[in-house]
């Protein structure tokens, strides 16, 4: 039997941090040898808010090779840049035709990142959703692991999938509803300086989060001063303290240790027992991620081959769903 295909990508503004490792890229590597796996970077997401010409393509690059580092293993993964599968564009605009615009003016992140924008929101940040499905039905996707903060993207495209197959292909649906992949634990990780919020690439703040190639003197500055409070001894899942959950999980995912017995090892701790602890757990954890990213940033050729691999095995299942897209639709086949 065939494998389920699985997808995910991430958009290459700046680094990556914690939050996109534990609730993204570690899920998928995990379980990359059960399934045919398509990661890709989305570079044309990139640019739907304000982004420099100069770093687009290193960002890029950065992010493969990240892929790379965190364990993606090529005899399962595909890894691609979506700009290089021009079928993505092209389905955007198709789809763009059968999507009712309050789908798009009721997501959530668009309202919120418009809120940002201020005046300057472009046609392309309300329409990020419908080019969100596209990744992820041109490749018939089974499932889609992503942090919870994509969840409502992922109801939408399976809505566009139906809308889809109900108005263009009834008899023989064109297209997969995906299943979302959300892990429980990691889904959501917090801001360092808000445990109320989550940690973001466009927060202000680099106190905020913990990247994947910060140094071991930047982390232990982070968590040094990372907001806590005033009470001894350390609980998960008390709403009362954010901060304390949202460490104490940080602490369990890069240490590997379970639940319980984080719980019970920092039952009595202070934050000053508790903060060195953590910061030595996440410099090891991410100590081999940035030795082995070294290496693949020292190998540009190596990483150029893999990109070149991973576009020829996404276009010609990109192009073979875009092809049963038009015709579904009508189009007549170019001569
Ligand atoms: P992006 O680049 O914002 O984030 C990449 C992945 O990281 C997850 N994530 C988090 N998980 C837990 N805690 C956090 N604080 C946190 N912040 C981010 C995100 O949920 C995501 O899984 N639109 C997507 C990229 C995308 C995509 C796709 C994903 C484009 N096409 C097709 C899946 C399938 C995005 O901007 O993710």
């Amino acid at each position: 039997m065939a494998k389920q295909r699985v997808l995910s990508l991430v958009q290459p503004t700046g680094n990556l941090h914690l939050g996109n490792y534990l609730g993204a890229i570690r899920n998928w590597v995990e379980g990359q040898s059960q399934y045919e796996n398509f990661f890709g970077v989305a570079d044309l997401h990139a640019i739907t808010v304000p982004h420099n010409p100069a770093t687009l393509a290193s960002d890029t690059y950065t992010i493969a090779a990240l892929y790379l580092a965190c364990g993606t293993d090529l005899e399962y993964t595909n890894i691609f840049v979506q700009s290089h599968v021009s079928a993505h564009s092209e389905l955007t605009w198709l789809f763009n035709c059968i999507t009712p615009l309050n789908w798009l003016e009721d997501m959530i992140q668009f309202k919120e990142k418009a809120l940002k924008q201020g005046e300057n929101v472009s046609a392309g940040l309300l329409d990020y959703p419908v080019l969100m499905a596209s990744d992820i039905l041109l490749y018939q996707a089974d499932k889609v692991p992503v942090g919870e903060d994509q969840k409502q993207h992922l109801e939408l495209t399976r809505d566009i999938a139906a809308r889809f197959n109900h108005q263009f292909a009834r008899k023989k649906p064109v297209l997969k509803l995906p299943e979302p992949l959300i892990r429980a634990e990691g889904a959501r990780v917090m801001s360092l300086t808000d445990g109320t919020r989550k940690m973001s690439k466009s927060d202000p703040s680099e106190m905020s989060r913990i990247n994947l190639l910060d140094s071991p003197d930047a982390i232990a500055k982070k968590i040094k001063r990372c907001k806590t409070d005033l009470v001894r001894g350390l609980t998960f899942d008390d709403s009362e303290r954010p901060e304390c959950h949202n460490l104490l999980t940080l602490y369990m995912l890069l240490s590997g240790k379970k639940k319980e017995e984080v719980a019970t090892e920092c039952q009595d701790m202070g934050w000053g027992q508790f903060k060195p602890l953590l910061t030595e757990t996440a410099i090891a954890s991410l100590k081999p991620i940035q030795e082995k990213y070294q290496a693949v940033m020292d190998d540009k050729g190596y990483l150029e081959s893999v990109l070149r691999d991973g576009r020829e095995k996404a276009e010609a299942i990109a192009n073979d769903t875009l092809a049963k897209v038009k015709a579904a639709l009508g189009y007549s086949v170019p001569l």
